[in-house]
C-alpha cells in the first residue's frame, strides 16, 4: 500500500517537473507562423473594427480597421494607464523607422491620419507591451507577446468620426510600422498577412470576420483552406504621394455581363504628369467610389442589362444613385441573379469578378440597391474598392513580393468570412 502510494507520488511529481520543464522550454522557443484578430461591423459608420490587447495591465481596446493606415494610433490622451509605456526616443532606429519622423523635446514625433475624417496632427512615437492570439490556421491557439510595439499616440479630439467605442486606427499599410510588419519582424514569419471581412453587424449572432497575420492555411468552417486556388495580381504603391502606405492595384478595363464597357481608359491607368487615376483598395470607404464618368458607363450598362432581365428600377435611397424592385430579380449561391461586374487586371484572364452578393445592398425588403458610387469628376483616385465589395472575399497581401492574392466569393465555396472557428484550441 504504502509503496505503491510512494510511486504514485513521486510519477505524479515527475510528470510536473517534466510539464513545467517543456512549458519553460516552449514559451521560450514558441514561434507562432500566424496571429489572428476578428473583425466586426460596426452598424451606424459601416466601419469595420478590430480589437488589440495592449499595455499593463493588458486591456481590450477597439480600433477600426485601416488597410492603408500607417500605424496603429490610439488615443493617448485619455484613459491610457501602462506600467510598461515608453517613449520612443529621438533619432534611435525606431524613430527612423516611422515613416516621415521628427523630433520634439528629445522624443519621436510622427504625423498621425484620422483617414475617415481626414483630419491629421502630429503624434508621439510610443512602445507597449501588445499580446496576441497566434493561430494554425484552424483556431486561436497560444497568446503571444510583443514587450515592445510600437504605435503612436493621438489626442483624444482625433477619435471624432470613429464608431462609437472605438480609442484610435489599426493600420496594415506599406511602412515599416504597421502591423504587419511589427508582428513578421517580431516572430520571423512571412510579411504577409489577409483580410477577410464580414458583411455582419448583428450583435446576437457572433458572425465576425478574420485579419490574419502571416501565411496560410486560412480554415473556414467546415475547416476549408481558402488560401489555396488564390488569383494573383501585382500591387502598386499609391503613384501620387511617396509617404502613402496605401495598395493600388491595375485595373486595365471593366466588363459588364462579360462584355467591355466602353469608358476613357486613361483614368484607370495611373497618369503621373497629370495626378490621377489608379485603383485604390480600402477599409475605410463603405461602398466602391468610382470617377463620374467611369460611373456612369458601367452603371448604364448594368441598368441595361438587368432592364432586359425584366427588372425595374425604382426611386433611389440615399447614398445609392440606382435601386430596383428586388421583384424578379432571382437569387444564386452568390446572392441576387444579376449580372457579373469583372475589373479585369494585368490580362484577359485575370479579373476580380463581383456578384450580386457584393455588387447590391439590401435597403429595404423589396428594394435593392446598386452598391457603388458617383465620386465626382475630378478625383484623385478613379477608383476606390470600398468594403461592400471586399466582404466574404479573402485578400492576402504579400509585402515582400508586392502581390496580392484574392479567392473571389467563398460563397461560391459555401463558405462565408464569418465561418473562422474563434473557440480557442488551447
Ligand atoms: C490610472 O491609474 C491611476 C493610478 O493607478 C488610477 O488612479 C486611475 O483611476 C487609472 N485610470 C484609469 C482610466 O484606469
Ligand atoms: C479622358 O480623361 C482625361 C482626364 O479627365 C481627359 O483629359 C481626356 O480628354 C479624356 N479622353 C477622352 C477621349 O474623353
Ligand atoms: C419580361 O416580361 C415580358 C412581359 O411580361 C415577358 O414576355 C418576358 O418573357 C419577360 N422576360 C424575362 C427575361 O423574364
Ligand atoms: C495572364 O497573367 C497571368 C498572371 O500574371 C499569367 O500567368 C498568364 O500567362 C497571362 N495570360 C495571358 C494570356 O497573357
Ligand atoms: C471549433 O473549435 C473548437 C476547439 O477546437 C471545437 O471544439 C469545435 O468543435 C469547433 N467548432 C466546429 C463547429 O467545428
Amino acid at each position: 500500500m504504502a509503496s505503491s502510494l510512494h510511486f504514485r507520488l513521486l510519477s505524479s511529481l515527475l510528470l510536473l517537473l517534466l510539464t513545467s520543464l517543456s512549458d519553460a522550454k516552449s514559451t521560450h522557443t514558441f514561434r507562432p507562423n500566424a496571429l489572428v484578430l476578428p473583425i466586426s461591423k460596426d452598424a451606424s459608420t459601416l466601419q469595420y473594427l478590430t480589437s488589440i490587447n495592449q499595455r499593463t495591465p493588458l486591456i481590450s481596446i477597439n480600433v477600426v480597421l485601416d488597410l492603408g493606415g500607417q500605424s496603429l494610433w490610439v488615443d493617448c490622451q485619455k484613459g491610457y494607464n501602462s506600467s510598461s509605456y515608453r517613449h520612443v526616443r529621438c533619432h534611435s532606429s525606431q524613430c527612423y523607422s516611422a515613416p516621415k519622423p521628427s523630433c520634439k523635446k528629445k522624443t519621436c514625433t510622427v504625423i498621425i491620419d484620422n483617414t475617415i475624417t481626414h483630419t491629421a496632427t502630429t503624434g508621439i512615437l510610443g512602445k507597449d507591451v501588445v499580446s496576441i492570439q497566434s493561430t494554425d490556421g484552424s483556431n486561436p491557439g497560444r497568446v503571444v507577446t510583443v514587450p515592445h510595439f510600437l504605435f503612436t499616440c493621438a489626442p483624444t479630439f482625433l477619435l471624432k468620426g470613429l464608431a462609437s467605442g472605438a480609442k484610435g486606427m489599426a493600420g496594415l499599410g506599406r511602412t515599416r510600422i504597421s502591423l504587419p510588419s511589427q508582428f513578421a519582424a517580431d516572430f520571423s514569419f512571412q510579411k504577409k498577412f489577409a483580410i477577410c471581412l464580414s458583411g455582419s453587424t448583428s450583435t446576437l449572432y457572433n458572425a465576425k470576420g478574420v485579419l490574419f497575420f502571416g501565411d496560410g492555411p486560412y480554415k473556414f468552417l467546415p475547416y476549408m483552406d481558402v488560401s489555396t486556388n488564390l488569383i494573383y495580381t501585382k500591387l502598386y504603391k499609391n503613384p501620387f504621394s511617396t509617404t502613402s502606405s496605401e495598395y493600388f492595384i491595375g485595373v486595365k478595363s471593366i466588363k459588364v455581363n462579360e462584355q467591355v464597357v466602353l469608358l476613357n481608359t486613361s483614368l484607370l491607368s495611373i497618369n503621373k504628369k497629370n495626378g490621377y487615376g489608379g485603383t485604390k483598395i480600402s477599409t475605410v470607404t463603405p461602398y466602391t467610389v468610382m470617377e463620374s464618368s467611369i460611373y456612369k458607363a458601367v452603371t448604364q450598362a448594368f441598368i441595361k442589362v438587368v432592364t432586359s432581365m425584366n427588372i425595374t428600377r425604382v426611386d433611389a435611397v440615399s447614398p445609392f444613385g440606382i435601386c430596383f424592385s428586388s421583384k424578379n430579380v432571382g437569387s444564386t449561391r452568390v446572392g441576387p441573379a444579376v449580372p457579373a461586374i469583372d475589373l479585369v487586371l494585368q490580362n484577359e484572364t485575370v479579373y476580380w469578378r463581383i456578384f450580386g452578393a457584393n455588387s447590391l445592398v439590401q435597403v429595404s425588403n423589396d428594394v435593392l440597391c446598386l452598391g457603388f458610387l458617383d465620386g465626382g469628376s475630378k478625383p484623385k483616385t478613379s477608383i476606390v474598392i470600398g468594403g461592400h465589395q471586399l466582404e466574404d472575399n479573402l485578400l492576402q497581401f504579400d509585402l515582400a513580393k508586392s502581390k496580392l492574392a484574392f479567392s473571389s466569393s467563398l460563397l461560391f465555396r459555401q463558405t462565408t468570412c464569418a465561418n473562422f472557428n474563434f473557440t480557442s484550441s488551447v
